[in-house]
């Protein structure tokens, strides 16, 4: 019963102004949205002071996939450490902290709760104030730290595992849903597809590797919406071609290809697909928006083929590409420096704010 009367009275004094910003503030901000670990230290001027990670991917791998409730529990065990990490790299005590950033939404609830506990919990004890951050959000925002200079107005694209989503971005804070996956995610198709082709787990970075010595025109796979004018996504027809190309129609579980030529085509013809995909309708959005920039976020942004074929493309259409450097584009809480701009705006989180697995 105390403890709920102290938390209802700091939710009413979060409503208001924060006591306690002072100028010069160290943000600490917190990532458990899915399978990393992650805590970051940065300045109000957006200087990432450290950026620490601890994957999770040697827990997951053998089931193929992330585990939701192996995720949390990782988390909870490491969340801490990493914290403590963060802040020596950064060369400051926690007590210099002067605001709290987390990733409350999108993503599984389990883990997302445990940063989110821990970030209520560490705004409470140090009486500063607390912020909440979208995690797709912050992907886009990864490209405006990398970039060091305003990018807004922009398309912004978020390919992650979870996400695949193309925004019309007004502002830092005005972000307008323009298109989105009906489906999978583009990152959970290059996962699923691995899966299928004997790559292993996480998929991206293996598919990528066995991609380039493939012949990316060697199967025609399915390119969805190519030709509409709409702005979503679909990869679980692709992802089903790749299945029949292996196994034939019949084939409910095919067997994975060895090395050689069929898996190295077929991991090539894939990623290929994927890329003409999200590389047009980012250019269908640039042309209908009339915007001249784009930023693409997000764990497949890593991908260099990809990076490559967005390059060549904004080249075409006059427009300016802002992709964050690798250790950006994946999960990572130093993303969450979207927080300086809520901070600059008063938008801070009452001790109630939850963790939600949807994207709104
Ligand atoms: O953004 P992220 O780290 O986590 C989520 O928020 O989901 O994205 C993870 C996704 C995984 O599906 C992973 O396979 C994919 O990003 N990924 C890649 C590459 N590196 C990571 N996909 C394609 N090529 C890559 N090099
Ligand atoms: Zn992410």
């Amino acid at each position: 019963m105390a403890m709920f009367c102290l938390w209802d009275m700091r939710t009413v004094l979060r409503l208001g102004a924060p006591s306690t910003v002072t100028l010069g503030m160290y943000f600490l901000a917190i990532e458990t949205s899915c399978d990393e670990t992650a805590a970051a230290v940065f300045t109000e001027e957006r200087a990432i002071l450290s950026n620490v990670v601890a994957s999770q991917t040697d827990l997951h791998a053998r089931f193929g996939g992330v585990v939701p409730e192996v995720a949390a529990r990782a988390h909870l065990q490491r969340l801490l450490p990493v914290i403590d990490e963060a802040l020596k790299r950064a060369g400051i005590r926690l007590d210099q902290v002067g605001c709290i950033a987390v990733h409350n939404k999108p993503g599984l609830v389990g883990a997302l709760l445990v940063g989110v506990s821990a970030a209520k919990m560490l705004s409470l004890g140090l009486d500063v104030p607390l912020i909440a951050v979208n995690h797709i959000a912050s992907h886009i925002y990864a490209c405006r730290l990398a970039a060091e200079k305003d990018i807004f107005p922009c398309i912004g694209l978020v390919i992650s595992g979870g996400h695949t989503a193309l925004f019309h971005c007004r502002g830092a804070l005005d972000f307008e849903l323009i298109g989105a996956t009906l489906d999978d995610a583009a990152g959970e198709a290059f996962d699923k597809v691995a899966a299928l082709l004997g790559l292993g787990f996480p998929g991206g970075p293996a598919v990528e590797k066995e991609a380039a010595s493939g012949d990316p025109r060697a199967f025609a796979f399915p390119r969805s919406f190519i030709h509409e004018d709409r702005l979503d996504f679909s990869f679980s027809g692709l992802k089903t071609a790749v299945r029949y190309a292996l196994g034939g129609p019949n084939a409910a579980h095919p067997a994975p290809p060895g090395p050689g030529k069929l898996r190295s085509d077929l991991a090539g013809s894939f990623q290929q697909a994927v890329i003409d995909v999200l590389v047009g309708k980012s250019r269908q959005a640039l042309e209908q928006t009339g915007l001249g920039r784009l930023a693409v976020g997000g764990g497949v942004a890593a991908n260099r083929t990809l990076r490559s074929a967005f390059e060549k493309m904004v080249q075409e259409v006059q427009a300016e590409l802002f992709i964050p450097p690798m250790a950006l584009c994946t999960d990572n809480a130093a993303m969450a420096a979207l927080a300086v701009e809520k901070w600059a705006a008063g938008e801070f989180a009452a001790m109630d704010v939850d963790a939600v697995a949807s994207l709104t």
